[in-house]
């Protein structure tokens, strides 16, 4: 079955580049990010790989915790590391679960058999505090995924689970955002009293909130 928005993300434990993790004891009361990749030792996936490892400091800012997943055995991983730092200049300093027996990648529907029946696609999922799937990603495999996006998305996850605000298309952190239509104008009033601009009744841009 496929995961979907507020379903809560299987838990599940797993042997990781890190030692065994029990994955929701792992997150505690973090953000988590767990994102699949489907083969050591393949070029995109290390450029992945090794980019993600470099915006580790950004994740850390945004109290976000980052995983890596793919169907190839603990020790494949460890040699694959050193590639990674190789080629990318970033080491490693994420888990990467080992799932040769694809039991994680099967409880996340990473696995797309009219793709790959061996590989996993390229998922993404952000999981919130509550343990509920936040946003879902899937990319194919001759596809990196942008993971500045993935912050951006995060920013907008945090920013409108605090306030009731959405955010326009592209936005990006400290640009103006948009007032829900479910809080009317007597509410937005309290809520933003430093006012808004309405360019239609349900299009009202204000400055975004202090988080
Ligand atoms: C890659 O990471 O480069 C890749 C992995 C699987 C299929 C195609 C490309």
């Amino acid at each position: 079955m496929t995961l979907q928005l507020g379903d809560t993300a299987p838990d599940f434990t797993a042997e990781t580049t890190e030692g065994t993790i029990r994955f929701h004891e792992w997150l505690g009361d973090k953000w988590g990010v767990l994102f699949s990749h489907p083969k050591n030792f393949t070029p995109v996936c290390t450029t992945e790989l090794g980019y993600t490892a470099k915006l580790k400091p950004e994740f850390e800012k945004r109290n976000v915790k980052v995983i890596g997943i793919s169907v190839d055995p603990l020790d494949a991983h460890d040699k694959w590391a050193a590639d990674i730092l190789e080629t990318q200049g970033h080491a490693l300093n994420f888990p990467l679960i080992a799932d040769p027996d694809r039991k994680v990648a099967t409880l996340y529907g990473m696995i797309h058999p009219n793709a790959s029946d061996t590989t996993t696609v390229r998922s993404v999922f952000v999981i919130g505090p509550d343990k509920k799937v936040k946003l879902t990603l899937t990319y194919p495999a001759s596809t990196g995924r942008n993971f500045d996006e993935i912050l951006r998305v995060i920013d907008s996850l945090q920013l409108t689970a605090k306030h009731q605000v959405a955010t326009p298309v592209n936005w990006k952190q400290g640009e103006d955002v948009i007032i829900v239509p479910a809080v009317s104008d007597d509410e937005a009033k309290v809520k933003f009293p430093q006012g808004w601009k309405a360019l239609k009744p349900y299009l009202r841009l204000v400055q975004q909130p202090r988080t």
